[in-house]
């Protein structure tokens, strides 16, 4: 494993290639926006700043974390010699697996497709690829150069051999992996999705208001941020696409995303990303939060 090429250098993008960069990888990071590859950049290179100065990096780590990084904007340039492939483009179906057939198509055949998806079935997006034995879950956490998690999901023809291969890769990465098997949601989600939709429900029904239920879930349950600012943290619009993935994958009621939700998406409130969520981001705010999550 020398090369990296990872799709989409957005939130979850440009962590993963900061990551892997760090750790020594050739990254090839591709966007189909050259904005949103400008932006990446900009983003590694301010959160490699930030880590210089709380010393959990040298300026010499620094520099060489970013010249490891190379970005393209064409998927076929960009993994023609690629060992792993991550895919953190935007949480779309028809999306990833016109991606996958892409990289199916431009990768050497034995690189190893992995999607960084928080609730896209990995056996659905393997099945487009004519090597569903080497197509793999990597769902990283955000912000991924500083959460220790990442689930490897195993799709249904997922190998033990690539399981393995990618179990070594993160632990080289300083992660911890966690072995899960591929249903709606993983492990993470399924769990974690449902709290913040009765967090919202819990705004919705008039029972609190969203600092007091962020303030309930820290003081009383020792969590380091409320439901409502990890929302916030995440995209309400990612929040509401993985429960409707969760409500749609188990025919079940109880993953229905709260009208709230839905309301807060179609008016453009996505969270931090858009400036306004259950919070008021304006960009001091939002480098407050970001900078706290960075500090030792
Ligand atoms: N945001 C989170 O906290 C989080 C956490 C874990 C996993 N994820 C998953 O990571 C993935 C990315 O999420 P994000 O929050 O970084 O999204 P984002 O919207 O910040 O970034 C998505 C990027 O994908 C790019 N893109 C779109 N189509 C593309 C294509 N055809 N080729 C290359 N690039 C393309 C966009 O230009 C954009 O820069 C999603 O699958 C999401 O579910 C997100």
């Amino acid at each position: 494993m020398k090369n990296i090429a990872v799709i989409g250098a957005g939130t979850m993008g440009n962590g993963i290639a900061h990551t892997f960069a760090q750790f020594g990888y050739k990254v090839q990071l591709i966007d189909v926006s050259q904005t949103s590859l400008d932006k990446g950049i900009a983003t590694i290179t301010k959160n490699l700043d930030r880590m210089v100065a709380k010393e959990t990096i040298s300026e010499a780590d620094k520099k060489r974390t970013l010249a490891n990084i190379t970005a393209f904007t064409s998927i076929e340039e960009g993994v023609k010699s690629a060992n792993l492939v991550v895919e953190a483009a935007t949480e779309n179906v028809d999306l990833k697996l016109k991606i996958f057939r892409d990289l199916d198509k431009y990768c050497p055949a034995d690189t190893i497709l992995a999607s960084n998806t928080s609730s896209i079935s990995i056996t659905q997006i393997a099945s487009v690829t004519s090597r569903p034995g080497i197509v793999i879950g990597m769902h990283f956490m955000n912000p991924v150069p500083i959460m220790k998690l990442v689930e490897i999901i195993k799709g249904y023809s997922t190998s033990p051999e690539t399981f393995k291969i990618v179990e070594e890769l993160s632990k080289k990465l300083n992660k911890v992996p966690v072995e899960v098997n591929d249903y709606p949601g993983f492990v993470a989600n399924r769990i974690l999705m449902p709290m913040i939709n009765e967090a919202v429900e819990t705004i919705y029904n008039g029972v609190a208001g969203v600092k007091e239920i962020d303030t309930v879930m820290m003081l009383g349950m020792a969590h380091p941020m409320g439901p409502l600012a990890l929302a916030d943290f995440i995209g309400l619009d990612v929040c509401l696409s993985i429960l409707k993935v969760m409500h749609e994958g188990f025919k079940n009621p109880k993953y229905a995303p709260c009208p709230l939700l839905v309301n807060m998406v179609m008016a453009g409130k996505l969270g931090a990303k858009s400036g306004e969520g259950f919070y008021d981001y304006s960009e001091n705010r939002k480098a407050e939060v970001v900078s706290k999550m960075f500090s030792k």
